[in-house]
């Protein structure tokens, strides 16, 4: 089992390792996994002048599964948006050809007082967050601030999505709810956007062909109104791209904190790439500090859809909860009244249950 490890900048050091002590932990004999590292976002940007190197793609195609921390450096704020670390992981999601992004979004019952929302409207929280990966703003022509004809700086974006590129992802949209709960809601802007209306046709296109799914439609400001008010109404939320990156750190408070929630990316060809939600979280980096229960999840899921790893991945998945259950968090839990431990000691934690 080929794994890319690409730990990126900032807390993504420090998430990574603890990710890889559990994943040592399952490990079905010595060197089934062979895991090879790589520098991504500033730190490719240090090293080879690029944030993503050409070596680090390479790497990536060549493995079964790529682990990813996160990038962004504020030492490189004044590059532009193309060049900055955080292009890493979009060209990189370009380059592996990955169009969909699965954000489950589940409450550790031992967390059901850590959110800022009452117990009683999470309980039972378990939701998942289907991102469209590959269109939209993200991949748009960009044109940076230039002088418009009333002298005024102007600049643009523009949102595109072709039929087909929302077809593929409605399919995994719906195979995922088949699997779950049985409902897709699909979040949009059709009100206002014609890309958002021709979305929307689609998403009730694909719907004929499951027929034992449950098909409803929001737009995105009442998305993000009724994932406060009754997020367990939902089972699998199908959107676009920038939507998708919004309402995912949305849904990432109900369980607690951003610290928690993993993420896979993949595509129609092999491989897949797994990596916390999160970014490189400068504010706390190098401190110690941070939670690394996205990574070690993030993992898990690998194990599962990239390994066919099941109990392995429910291994780690429980060791986390038994952790949590015995009162230890990390900083950005510290409203949960438990045990405050570093990223590090968390990781031990985590490893020793397994
Ligand atoms: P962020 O997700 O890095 O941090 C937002 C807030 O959440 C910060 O206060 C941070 O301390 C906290 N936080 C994040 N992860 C945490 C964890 N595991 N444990 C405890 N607290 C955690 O987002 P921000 O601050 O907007 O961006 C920082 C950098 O990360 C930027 O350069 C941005 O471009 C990049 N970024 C990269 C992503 C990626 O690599 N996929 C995704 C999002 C942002
Ligand atoms: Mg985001």
């Amino acid at each position: 089992m080929k794994i890319a490890v690409l730990a990126g900048d900032g807390i993504g050091r420090e998430i990574i390792p603890q990710a890889l002590k559990a994943l040592r932990a399952v490990e079905p004999h010595p060197g089934a996994f062979e895991f090879r590292e790589a520098p991504v976002g500033a730190a490719g940007l240090d090293a080879a002048g690029d944030a993503l190197p050409a070596a680090t793609l390479d790497l990536a195609r060549w493995a079964d599964a790529v682990l990813f921390g996160a990038v962004g450096d504020p030492r490189y704020d004044t590059l532009p948006p193309g060049l900055m670390p955080g292009s890493a992981i979009r060209r990189l999601r370009k380059g592996l050809n990955f169009y969909a992004n699965l954000r489950p979004v589940k409450l550790y019952p031992e967390l059901r007082n850590a959110s800022t929302l009452k117990p009683e409207v999470i309980d039972g929280l378990d939701l998942l967050i289907v991102r469209e990966l590959a269109g939209d703003v993200y991949y748009g022509t960009p044109r940076g601030a230039v002088e418009n004809d009333r002298g005024e700086r102007e600049a643009l974006n523009t949102m595109r999505y072709s039929a087909s590129e929302i077809e593929r992802i409605g399919h995994v949209a719906f195979q995922a709810a088949r699997e779950r709960g049985g409902k897709v809601c699909s979040v949009d802007k059709a009100n206002v956007l014609e890309v958002m209306k021709l979305w929307r046709e689609v998403m009730i296109e694909v719907a004929r062909q499951y027929p034992d799914v449950q098909l409803t439609h929001l737009y995105v400001d009442a998305a993000a109104m009724n994932l406060m008010r009754d997020p367990c109404q939902f089972d699998v939320i199908v959107t676009s791209n920038l939507f998708g990156d919004i309402l995912s750190d949305q849904a990432s408070m109900l369980t607690g904190s951003i610290g928690l929630l993993p993420s896979a990316s993949f595509g129609q060809e092999r491989g897949a790439l797994y990596e916390p939600i999160h970014g490189s979280a400068p504010d706390i980096a190098g401190q110690d500090r941070a939670n690394p229960i996205a990574a070690i999840l993030s993992a898990a899921m690998m194990l599962r859809h990239s390994f066919g790893m099941m109990t392995e991945a429910a291994r780690l998945e429980a060791a986390v909860g038994q952790v949590l259950a015995k009162g230890i968090v990390t900083a950005d839990l510290r409203s949960t009244g438990g045990q405050v431990v570093g990223t590090e000691a968390f990781g031990n934690a985590v490893a020793a249950a397994i």
